[in-house]
């Protein structure tokens, strides 16, 4: 990662290294936030966000799932205000590819009471590159995670809540230990569910399959838009239930986020998956959603937010 100049804390563009918080606040101690990830990318037009409204509108269905008042430095936020906010925060730095907006309680409380506690927005913009590294490019390595993927009994597992992270934290870094580039989770009923910060998809029979959302998956804004991409160039596309027996004999599985964008799945759990090279279909998807970024495909401008 690299950093950048600004960044954007309750109204205020800061420099970077002042960008600190107190070790009380109360975000640090219990995970009292919620936090979304946008892409940044380089068009014809200038930098262009990827379907920031989405991301602004989940935003704030985390806020209202966590109870916490979109008020920050004495302000009331809605989308508008929250999507000025972000583009004001690209503008401000130049070297951006990544942004991640913040809400958390800001306050400085010992106790689990959330209530009273002030909030704050902090938008962060960094280069990231490539999140998987070499992966992205030639197909990475999967293990299954022994760590579950919590189910909504536990909490918002559709809400992107900074403390429901740890779990995902846990699984990747039983993925870096054993050499794979990501470990998929599967759910309390041992269905797959995804992987630590990505959706899954897979390929059987020329059909394409990705778990619905009631199996306890983050409803990915990149997921749903491969689905309708998918669906556009004439694939069939099933939100369904995936066993781990039809995720490893899968002719072709990708993952989608923010982050790592269209990553293909070569092996999963030492198994190759189809013939251990990228498959045809995840690679005319990823051609055909790259061509979107790019801001090249009139059809699917609207998914593109000017920020220049
Ligand atoms: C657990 C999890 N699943 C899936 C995704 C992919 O979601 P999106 O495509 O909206 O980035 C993310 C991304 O943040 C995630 O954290």
């Amino acid at each position: 990662m690299e950093k950048t100049d600004k960044v954007w804390i309750d109204g205020n563009l800061i420099d970077w290294d002042d960008a600190k918080v107190h070790v009380m606040t109360h975000a640090l101690n219990y995970g009292t936030g919620v936090f979304e990830g946008m892409r940044v990318y380089q068009t014809p037009k200038g930098r262009a966000i990827f379907r920031l409204r989405e991301h602004t509108a989940r935003l704030l269905d985390g806020c209202r799932v966590m109870g916490i008042e979109p008020e920050f430095g004495g302000r009331m936020y809605n989308a508008e205000s929250i999507i000025e906010a972000v583009k004001t925060a690209v503008r401000a730095n130049r070297k951006v590819d990544y942004v991640k907006p913040c809400v958390f309680l800001s306050g400085e409380e010992v106790g689990l009471n959330p209530v009273g506690v002030p909030a704050s927005l902090s938008i962060t913009c960094i280069h990231m590159g490539a999140y998987l590294g070499n992966a992205s490019s030639e197909g990475a390595k999967l293990i299954t995670s022994s760590w579950q993927r919590p189910d909504n009994l536990c909490g918002p597992a559709g809400a992107k809540i900074n403390g429901a992270y740890v779990t995902s934290c846990l699984a990747k870094r039983e993925a870096v230990r054993q050499g794979a580039s990501e470990a998929v989770m599967l759910n309390s009923v041992g269905h797959v569910a995804e992987c630590t910060g990505e959706n899954i998809f897979i390929v059987r029979g020329g059909k394409i399959f990705t778990p619905h959302t009631s199996e306890c998956i983050l409803e990915g804004i990149t997921r749903n838009s491969v689905i309708d991409i998918a669906r556009s160039m004439g694939y069939e596309v099933s939100e369904t239930q995936i066993t781990r027996t039809q995720l490893v004999s899968a002719d072709e599985v990708w993952m989608t986020g923010t982050a790592a964008e269209i990553v293909p799945v070569t092996s999963v759990d030492g198994r190759t998956i189809g013939t251990g090279k990228i498959g045809d279909i995840t690679d005319k998807i990823h051609g055909r959603f790259r061509e979107i970024t790019a801001g090249r495909d009139p059809e699917y401008i609207g998914w593109l937010e000017y920020a220049d």
